[in-house]
C-alpha cells in the first residue's frame, strides 16, 4: 500500500519521491543482506569419527564437514563400553544419509538421523546420532560467531557449579580425598568407599581377604555395602561438618525393598541426592522411595530416551534428572527434556564422568549455562594429554566450570595428536564391563 502511494507520487512526477523509493529498497536490500551475512546454506561433504583414549576411557568424536573453507564441527559420540561399535554405524549408515544434505537444519538431521534406523533408542544409534547433532550445534555456533550457549538464549548463571569423586578403601581415605575438593573449593562432593573383601562401586577395593563365596569373580553383597555405604555418611558429616554437600551413588546394586531402606537411613544425613537408587527396570519403585523419605533422588544416567524419565518427571518422583547427553541422542533431545523438567522443578545434574569426551562435556557446560532448571554438574578431571588434544576444554575454577567464549564449542582438536593415542588393545573385553556376582554366584547390576 505505501508502495503504492510511493510509486503514485513519483509518476505524479514528484522527482523527490522517486529518490526516496530508490533509498528505501537500498535500504531493505541492505537489511537482507546483512540478515543473510555469513549464512549461506553450507552443504555437508563429509561425517568421519575421531577415536582416542589419552586417559583410559575410549572417547569417540564425530566431526562433520562442510563446503564451506574452515566450517566443519564436533560432536560427543562417546560409548566407551562399545565403543568399537559407533564408528561403523557414523560411517556405514549416517554418512551416506547426511553427505550433500544442509548443515544448518539440526532439527530436521536429528529427526532423519533417528528414523532412518527404523528401530529407535538403542544407545549405538544415539551416540552415533549426538555426535552428529553436536557436531552441527558446533557448525551454527561458527556460522553466528557465538558459542552455543548464546544460541540458546544466553546465560542464566555465570559458571556450572560442579561435583567431584571422592574416594577410598577405607572410610578415613575416603575423607581425605573429599578434604582435597573442599580445599580447592567445591561445595558439592560424592563419596563412595570399599567395603572389605568386596567389589564395590565407585573405589578400589582391595581391602582384606575376600568375603566368602561360591565362585571367583568380582563379589558383592548387599547388606555390607550398605552398612558400611552409611558408616561412610556419619564419618562424613562428623569430620567434613554440616555445610558440605554429600552425594552418593547407590549403583542399582540394592533390591528395591533395600533401596527404599537406604534412603531412609540416609535422611539423618542430609545427602545433596542420592543416585541411582534403582536400576532402570524398577522406576516404578520410586513412588515407594518418594511416600517414605525426603532424600532428595537422582536418577536417569542409564536412559537410552528422554521418553523414559518422562513419568519420574511428571510424577514429581525426582529431583534431578542425569541422563548421559549422547546416550540420549544428542544436545537437540536433551534441551527438550530439560525444558520439560523446568515446568516440574525437576533439575539437572548431566552423567559426566571420564567416559564424556570432553566435547560432550561442554556441550553440557553451555546447557548448563543456559537453564533455569540446572542442579549441579557431575565432573571429572581431565589430564594434560587430554587438555592438549582438546584445547579449549571448559576451565574448573573453584569448583565451577567454566566455558570460553569462541563460537560454537569453542574446543579445536589436535586430530594428529589424537590419532597417537588410540583405544588400548590390551583389554581383553575391549573396554565392556565384566561382572558382579552375589557370594552364591548370582548375577547382579554392576
Ligand atoms: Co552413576
Amino acid at each position: 500500500m505505501r508502495r503504492r502511494e510511493i510509486l503514485g507520487a513519483a509518476v505524479a512526477g514528484g522527482a523527490a519521491a522517486a529518490t526516496l523509493l530508490a533509498a528505501r529498497e537500498a535500504e531493505a536490500q541492505e537489511k537482507t543482506a546483512r540478515a543473510m551475512r555469513g549464512v549461506p546454506s553450507p552443504k555437508i561433504t563429509d561425517v568421519s569419527v575421531i577415536e582416542c583414549a589419552p586417559q583410559g576411557s575410549r572417547l569417540t568424536v564425530v566431526k562433520v564437514t562442510t563446503d564451506q573453507a574452515g566450517l566443519f564441527g564436533y560432536g560427543c559420540a562417546t560409548f566407551t563400553q562399545r565403543a568399537d561399535l559407533i564408528k561403523p554405524a557414523v560411517e556405514k549408515y549416517l554418512r551416506p544419509l547426511l553427505i550433500g544434505k544442509p548443515a544448518d537444519r539440526i532439527e530436521d538431521t536429528w529427526q532423519m538421523c533417528y528414523d532412518s534406523s527404523y528401530w529407535k533408542n538403542g544407545p549405538v544409534e544415539n551416540n552415533a546420532i549426538s555426535g552428529v547433532d553436536q557436531a552441527l550445534w558446533d557448525i551454527k555456533g561458527k556460522m553466528a560467531g557465538m558459542p552455543v550457549y548464546q544460541l540458546l538464549g544466553g546465560k542464566a548463571r555465570e559458571a556450572i557449579d560442579t561435583y567431584g569423586h571422592a574416594s577410598g578403601n577405607e572410610i578415613a581415605e575416603c575423607i581425605d580425598s573429599a578434604k582435597k575438593y573442599i580445599a580447592q573449593g567445591f561445595r558439592h562432593v560424592r563419596i563412595q568407599v570399599g567395603t572389605p573383601g568386596m567389589d564395590g562401586y565407585g573405589a578400589r577395593n582391595k581391602n582384606g581377604p575376600r568375603i566368602p563365596s561360591l565362585h571367583t569373580a568380582p563379589v558383592f553383597e548387599r547388606e555390607a555395602a550398605m552398612k558400611r555405604a552409611l558408616a561412610l555418611f556419619e564419618a562424613a558429616r562428623k569430620e567434613l561438618g554440616p555445610d558440605i554437600e554429600l552425594i552418593h551413588d547407590a549403583h542399582e546394586r540394592y533390591t528395591p525393598t533395600q533401596a527404599v531402606q537406604f534412603a531412609k537411613l540416609c535422611e539423618p544425613y542430609r545427602l545433596f541426592f542420592l543416585e541411582d537408587a534403582l536400576s532402570p527396570e524398577d522406576i516404578q519403585w520410586f513412588r515407594n522411595i518418594r511416600a517414605q523419605t525426603t532424600t532428595p533422588l537422582a536418577m536417569g544416567e542409564l536412559f537410552n530416551s528422554p521418553h523414559e524419565i518422562i513419568p519420574l518427571i511428571q510424577d514429581r518422583l525426582i529431583d534431578y534428572m542425569r541422563m548421559h547427553i549422547s546416550q540420549m541422542g544428542g544436545l537437540t533431545p536433551v534441551r527438550k527434556i530439560a525444558a520439560m523438567g523446568e515446568l516440574y522443578n525437576v533439575r539437572t545434574a548431566w552423567h559426566g564422568p571420564g567416559d564424556v569426551s570432553p566435547i560432550g562435556h561442554m556441550a553440557m557446560t553451555h546447557l548448563d549455562l543456559s537453564i533455569t532448571n540446572f542442579g549441579i554438574q557431575e565432573y571429572s578431571e581431565m589430564n594434560d594429554l587430554t587438555l592438549e588434544i582438546f584445547r579449549g576444554a571448559p576451565v574448573m575454577k573453584g569448583g565451577y566450570l567454566y566455558a570460553n567464549d569462541a563460537p560454537g564449542w569453542g574446543i579445536e582438536i589436535d586430530e594428529a595428536l589424537a590419532a597417537k593415542h588410540p583405544f588400548n588393545r590390551d583389554n581383553v573385553l575391549n573396554g565392556g564391563w565384566g561382572e558382579v556376582r552375589l557370594p552364591d554366584g548370582q548375577i547382579i547390576k554392576q
